[in-house]
């Protein structure tokens, strides 16, 4: 027998073996499947599992409606919605995509403060080593900007597709002024941000941005109507905005605790009413 033949005879003779034992293999692979399909009903009859999940485990409507109106965090979405609703197409998503910017910038912002102080004399440099020598810093810093960018971007743009689908008009007119009142305090706390880096860049955009506060009607010492109401350069707008004549560090303590506290809580706030409002007003408007 030439080497080859040998080879071949060989490979003939292990195939042949193996064969008896493949039916015990499938045996054991079928019943391995029927344990694991067994888990999730095994997992469902538990005490832990009844005790947090109150209603039936079956897929059915009812049960469905259930699972949403059960959970704590599910119950705030409607437990039916129409269909155009979830086409992108017609909400462009941008208003939840404007709400997932803000929970990143309110995550990436609290990392951020555990090591910035609104000092004069730290700010700037808290903010170096911020990005130079804390681990993950720099990504931190430039996930809270670019969030920040991107979310004034979105904002914009979900205005723009309520007002091209016409979802203004009545019953959401009133929805439309919390969404004016939310653009004005987006664009504020982008304002409030830029001056915390205590650079030269920040401090003169400010000084620019607080100095057109003076013109403001009523409350700006250079505005319409300002003799009419007595308002001083000492008391007006700037002023209050500044907390003194020039942008110094009462003005870095008081845009920080805007920036952090005072502009999120009330956007937030205003966000519960507007996505409440949603649903009293029968959910998103149909298309056109
Ligand atoms: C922080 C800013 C904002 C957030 C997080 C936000 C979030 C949302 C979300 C999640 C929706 C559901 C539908 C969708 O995603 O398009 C919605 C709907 C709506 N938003 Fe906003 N929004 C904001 C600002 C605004 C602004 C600036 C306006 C207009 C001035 C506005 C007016 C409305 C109206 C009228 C609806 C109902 C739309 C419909 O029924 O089709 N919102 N918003």
């Amino acid at each position: 027998m030439s080497a080859q033949e040998n080879r071949s005879h060989e490979e003939t003779t292990v195939t042949t073996e193996e064969q008896p034992s493949s039916p015990k293999l499938i045996t054991i692979l079928t019943n391995l499947k029927a344990h694991i399909q067994k888990i999730p009903t095994q997992v469902t009859e538990t005490q832990v599992w009844k005790s947090i999940f109150r209603h039936g485990y079956e897929d059915t409507p009812r049960n469905r409606m259930l699972m949403i109106l059960d959970n704590v965090w599910l119950h705030l979405h409607p437990t039916r919605i129409g269909r155009h609703a979830v086409k992108v197409r017609f909400t462009w998503c941008m208003g939840g995509i404007s709400f997932l910017l803000f929970l990143i910038l309110v995550f990436t912002g609290v990392i951020l403060m555990f090591y910035y102080r609104p000092v004069g004399e730290y700010a700037y440099l808290d903010i170096k080593f911020l990005k130079f020598d804390m681990p993950f810093g720099m990504l931190m810093r430039n996930m809270h900007r670019w969030a920040a960018h991107a979310m004034v971007l979105s904002v914009w743009l979900h205005m723009l597709r309520v007002f091209l689908t016409g979802s203004y008009k009545p019953p959401r007119e009133f929805n439309w002024v919390i969404g004016v009142l939310l653009l004005t305090l987006t664009l504020l706390l982008s304002f409030t941000g830029y001056l915390l880096p205590w650079d030269q860049l920040s401090i003169w955009a400010v000084t620019v941005g607080t100095n057109m506060a003076r013109a403001t009607p009523l409350l700006g010492s250079e505005g319409p109507f300002a003799e009419l109401v007595g308002v001083t350069p000492r008391y007006d707008a700037r002023a209050f905005l500044l907390g003194g004549r020039i942008v110094g560090s009462a003005t870095l303590l008081r845009f920080y605790v805007l920036h952090c506290i005072f502009i999120p809580l009330i956007a937030g706030a205003l966000m519960i009413v507007h996505f409440w409002r949603i649903r009293k007003d029968g959910g998103i408007s149909g298309p056109l």
